[in-house]
């Protein structure tokens, strides 16, 4: 039977199960973890550290502690993720938001922020949410074949008090013609191999769906490159995340589909990382 254990106490022994996994800060992430599961922020586990936790919650943070020694990503430990102004619910139905794609929202949000956006492959709905949290859309769709990954982004919908739309659709199949001003997506960009090759801190949590899109990890960027075109608008916009070792493939692909201003733009690390590009107005 657990006691009651001052804070201190409970945080410390989270920092030595968490000490020699594979975690880079295990102070800070006990503190993380705990401020997750209670509703606060890191920095109250100092001013509080003589608090005493109930039984009950010290048998719930160290199977939490449990869980991330194990080698579950802090982000699903937590149960949360931030992007851009948002901060998200995630599991391991949706693949945690990455800092890389903050910069394709920007990147959209600087070409078109009116009318309808689509977004394909939504996950926790995260671009999507930012998409009608700081743009001045009339409407905002997010896509998924996953009913696991809605049922994830309709949680952050009703957190975040936000009027997307959600869709169940495999990729722009069951989308309208000429329906979107902007359609964007950060779809699955890995190869087979690439995939097989991942880090196991990714490959054995994140779901293989969101990461992995056949032989050459092209198939779903060749697939909204050759259906935007139907669902995209006269004079819309194009907007997708790509792997950069494939970004001059993709921008090609774009111009020989007749896709017109087409760029391809680096992420906040420097890699090329994103491709934009426009139908024509008068298609
Ligand atoms: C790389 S994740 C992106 C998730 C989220 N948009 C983000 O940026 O964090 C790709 C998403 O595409 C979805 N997906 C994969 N194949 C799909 C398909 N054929 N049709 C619709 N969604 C698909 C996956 O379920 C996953 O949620």
């Amino acid at each position: 039977m657990t006691d009651a254990l001052p804070l201190r106490a409970v945080l410390d022994a989270g920092r030595r199960r968490l000490t020699g996994s594979d975690t880079a800060d295990p102070a800070r992430e006990a503190a993380v973890i705990w401020a997750h599961a209670f509703g606060r922020t890191p920095g109250e586990a100092a001013l509080e550290r003589d608090r005493a936790v109930a039984a009950a919650d010290v048998e719930r943070l160290r199977s939490l502690f449990e869980r991330r020694a194990r080698g579950e990503p802090l982000a699903y430990v937590a149960g949360r993720a931030g992007f851009r102004h948002l901060d998200v619910e995630v599991d391991r139905r949706v693949l945690i938001p990455r800092p890389e794609t903050e910069g394709l929202v920007s990147g959209v949000l600087g070409r078109v922020a009116t009318g309808t956006a689509l977004d394909v492959g939504t996950g926790s709905g995260c671009i999507a949410l930012s998409l009608a949290a700081e743009g001045g859309f009339e409407r905002v769709v997010a896509i998924d074949r996953s009913a696991d990954a809605l049922r994830v982004a309709d949680r952050n919908r009703r957190g975040a008090a936000l009027a997307i739309e959600l869709v169940r659709s495999d990729l722009t199949s069951s989308l309208a013609d000429r329906s979107a001003d902007a359609l964007v997506s950060n779809p699955p960009y890995l190869s087979e191999a690439e995939y097989a090759a991942l880090d196991r801190s990714v490959r054995d949590w994140e779901p293989a769906l969101a990461l992995v899109s056949g032989p050459d990890g092209l198939a779903a960027t060749r697939r909204l490159l050759d259906d935007g075109r139907r669902v995209v608008r006269g004079g819309g916009w194009l907007a997708l995340e790509l792997d950069a070792s494939r970004a001059g493939i993709v921008g090609e692909m774009a111009a020989g589909l007749g896709w017109q201003d087409v760029s391809l733009e680096s992420d906040l690390f420097g890699r090329e990382r994103y491709l934009f590009a426009r139908r024509s107005a008068t298609s």
